[in-house]
């Protein structure tokens, strides 16, 4: 013989037994009195308080939620009630019982019924999700202590950079100039039917001259001099040495003179560029590229657009790049944004963007805006 089915009431009520948390309805009535006409076991143990007496005192509930996330909790409400949109609202409950507070998340669905006039009925569970909330805060959390460290790595190793290029320059230069003066003053003095010293004396004079450029070039690299006259420049100048270097077009343009960044931030910025212009130059396959530096507001966008082959998905995330993770890190820890992008017409598109006067305490901020560099 066929099982005979439960009747309907039953079979809900396993449903409801079944389910994790707390199964309730709430009311709402046109003057804010509020009621919770069903409300399943879990209750006592969800928030610490029998069903019944919930139900006798429904403004504790309110009471339970802790202060700073009850408006939260009355704009979701309200949000649901005027649009019959489902109420989906996670925040956190004191519950005496432990001494402590747990985050609960509530997802109910309204709906308008005539009775009692104006009220609006919601249908819903509430969850503990005090655990997944706590692993979540820990990752942001985290998160945020690595970037300030990438900040802090970034920032100590500019400054080691402009130390080391402050040295080459001055004391590798100076003494590079002096040998020049000294070998010419030698090479005045020498016996005019000697005429390999004279070559001798040439070839070591050229080998002077290489090293004081090599000198130069190196201690450029380490420390753009060219930032100390502004980003603008800067950035200009750094256009020109890689149309020069790769005989690939590359058009700057600003939208002012200057823009008013403190050092460690137009350096970072600098130092972004010249990675974008390394990717265009190693993987892009251009013949063109375009840079637009802007003042939007409060905000400075610099945009790379090349003409190349264009960046694939899986690009963007191969394991032993750190290219354009470092370009990410670098724009997040100014409390700025990167983004990646198709150039018109083909090609790849880099844009960044950073708050003016964003303080350091932006890298604090969870990151969520991370443009599509999906990584
Ligand atoms: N402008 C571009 N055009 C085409 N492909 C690009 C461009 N920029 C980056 N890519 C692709 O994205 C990948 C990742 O770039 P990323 O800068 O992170 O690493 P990488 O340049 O390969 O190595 P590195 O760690 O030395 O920077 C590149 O290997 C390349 O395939
Ligand atoms: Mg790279």
């Amino acid at each position: 013989m066929p099982p005979v089915p439960p009747n309907i009431a039953d079979l809900m009520q396993l449903f409801v037994s079944n389910t994790p948390g707390l199964v309730y309805q709430f009311i709402l009535q046109a003057d804010g009195t509020v009621s919770f006409p069903y409300l399943s076991e879990g209750c006592a143990a969800l928030l610490g308080l029998p069903a019944a007496e919930l139900q006798q005192h429904p403004e504790r509930f309110l009471e339970l939620i802790v202060p700073e996330d009850r408006q939260g909790y009355l704009d979701a409400m309200h949000a649901s009630a005027r649009a019959l949109t489902g109420w989906n609202w996670e925040g956190r409950i004191w519950v005496q019982e432990y001494g402590d507070q747990k985050w609960i998340n509530l997802r109910s669905t309204p709906r308008a019924l005539p009775s009692p006039p104006g009220s609006v009925h919601w249908e819903g569970i509430m969850t503990n999700i005090t655990a997944s909330k706590l692993e979540q805060l820990e990752v942001t959390r985290s998160r945020a202590r690595l970037a300030e460290l990438t900040a802090h790595i970034e920032r100590v190793k500019e400054q080691e950079r402009t130390r080391i290029a402050r040295e080459i320059h001055d004391d590798l230069g100076g003494n590079l100039t002096a040998i020049k003066m000294a070998l010419m003053m030698l090479t005045q003095r020498l016996p005019p039917d000697e005429p390999q010293l004279a070559e001798r004396a040439a070839y070591v004079d050229a080998l002077v001259d290489r090293t004081i450029d090599a000198v130069h070039r190196i201690a450029l690299d380490l420390r753009p001099t060219m930032l100390d006259f502004g980003l603008v420049a800067a950035l200009e100048w750094q256009s020109g040495e890689f149309e020069k270097q790769n005989g690939i077009s590359c058009a700057f343009s600003s939208s002012g003179t200057d823009i008013e960044l403190d050092v460690d931030r137009a350096t970072a910025l600098f130092r972004i560029f010249q990675e974008a212009l390394t990717n265009i130059a190693k993987h892009a396959r251009a013949s063109q590229v375009t840079v637009r530096l802007a003042r939007q507001d409060q905000h400075v966008v610099l945009d790379i657009a090349d003409n190349g082959v264009g960046i694939a998905e899986d690009d963007r995330k191969k394991p032993g790049s750190f290219g354009l993770r470092g370009m990410n890190e670098r724009a997040r820890a100014l409390g700025g944004t990167m983004t990646l992008s198709d150039a018109a017409g083909g090609g790849t598109r880099v844009c960044i963007k950073i708050g003016l006067d964003a303080p350091p305490a932006a890298i604090m901020q969870p990151a969520t805006e991370t443009g599509n560099l999906s990584q």
